[in-house]
């Protein structure tokens, strides 16, 4: 079923069979235009860009997901299910629920938490915690650990809310549910690999602290989050 509702490109080879997400379709725009060879356009339809090249001579697929669960559940659904894709990297910014954590850190999720009601309203489980891939983690963790890029593995939240009327919910995240960081689609991208047998994992940078306040400039988000995708661009190459 090609083109997909979301999906315009008809050619099943133009997409990889790893697919980097980032929630900015412009950030996937400046992902191709600054890491990738042989560039070809994939997507357009609501302006969700989407862009094949080459990695050091692999071929990867970057395109944008969208702001939140329901955004992400239906790219990742359409490209796992429809173009075969075997696996999803997103790479994303979070915010800190942790002193521990400073501005530009880099997390590899082990595992999301969530209230949201994605996985069970789709018929996959009620679970609240759905883990990131292993395989792709120990590609990833190897990878940092070869470009020097220190790495804080843990769990995160995937929330549906950006602006939260509670103001301490960061605070009884992290200690009832042990939670890092927060962002708001990993959840519902390692419920869709778990319902199609397919892999998926998530690399974020910490772009603000809901402890501390504090937050990055979009130009200084720029350069960090260059780290977290010559990770995930290796990982990719595997
Ligand atoms: N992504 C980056 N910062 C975030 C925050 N504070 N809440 C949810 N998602 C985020």
């Amino acid at each position: 079923m090609i083109p997909t509702p979301h999906i315009s490109i008809t050619d099943k080879e133009l997409v990889a069979k790893t697919v980097l997400m980032p929630g900015d379709p412009l950030r996937a725009k400046m992902i191709a235009e600054t890491f990738l060879e042989d560039v070809v356009q994939i997507n357009t339809v609501r302006n969700m860009f989407g862009y094949t090249g080459t990695y050091k001579g692999k071929k990867v697929t970057v395109m944008g997901s969208g702001m939140g669960m329901p955004s992400i559940g239906i790219y990742s659904y359409e490209l796992f299910k429809f173009y075969d894709v075997e696996n999803i990297i997103r790479v994303g910014s979070c915010g800190a629920y942790t002193k521990d954590l400073n501005l530009y850190d880099v997390i590899l999720v082990d595992d999301a938490y969530s209230e949201s009601s994605y996985a069970k309203t789709m018929g996959l489980t009620s679970a609240k915690t759905l883990k990131a891939n292993r395989t792709l983690n120990n590609r990833a963790l190897k990878a940092a650990e070869r470009l020097n890029i220190p790495v804080t593995t843990g769990r995160i939240h995937s929330s549906d809310v950006f602006y939260n009327l509670k103001g301490s919910v960061h605070e009884e995240r992290f200690e009832k549910n042990g939670c890092i960081a927060v962002e708001m689609e990993s959840f519902a991208l390692f419920a869709n690999a778990k319902a199609l047998g397919k892999k998926a994992t998530c690399l974020l940078t910490v772009s603000d602290s809901l402890v501390t306040h504090e937050a990055t400039t979009a130009e200084e988000r720029q350069n960090s989050f260059s780290r977290m995708m010559e990770i995930a661009l290796e990982v990719a190459r595997k």
